[in-house]
């Protein structure tokens, strides 16, 4: 099993580490950086180049700081 972790950014994208893909609604892949160890969805709607982060959330006022209830 591949280990892919996604994490939650204070404020800003789901940042997703390890190997996937990322389909649209369908079903075809985004072509993604082999390279890269990680992309960015978007979570706030800002971007412009959806479904990825473009870094338009520091400008939109988005706010979300979400955290585990615990263990
Ligand atoms: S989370 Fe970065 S542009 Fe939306």
């Amino acid at each position: 099993m591949t280990d892919v972790k996604i994490r939650i950014r204070d404020n800003g994208p789901l940042l997703v580490e390890g190997s996937v893909t990322l389909l649209d609604a369908d079903g075809n892949a985004y072509p993604l950086d082999p390279s890269k160890p990680a992309f960015a969805l978007c979570r706030c709607g800002a971007s412009n180049n959806r479904p990825f982060c473009d870094g338009s959330h520091k400008g939109c006022g988005f706010s979300a700081a979400e955290r585990t209830s615990g263990g």
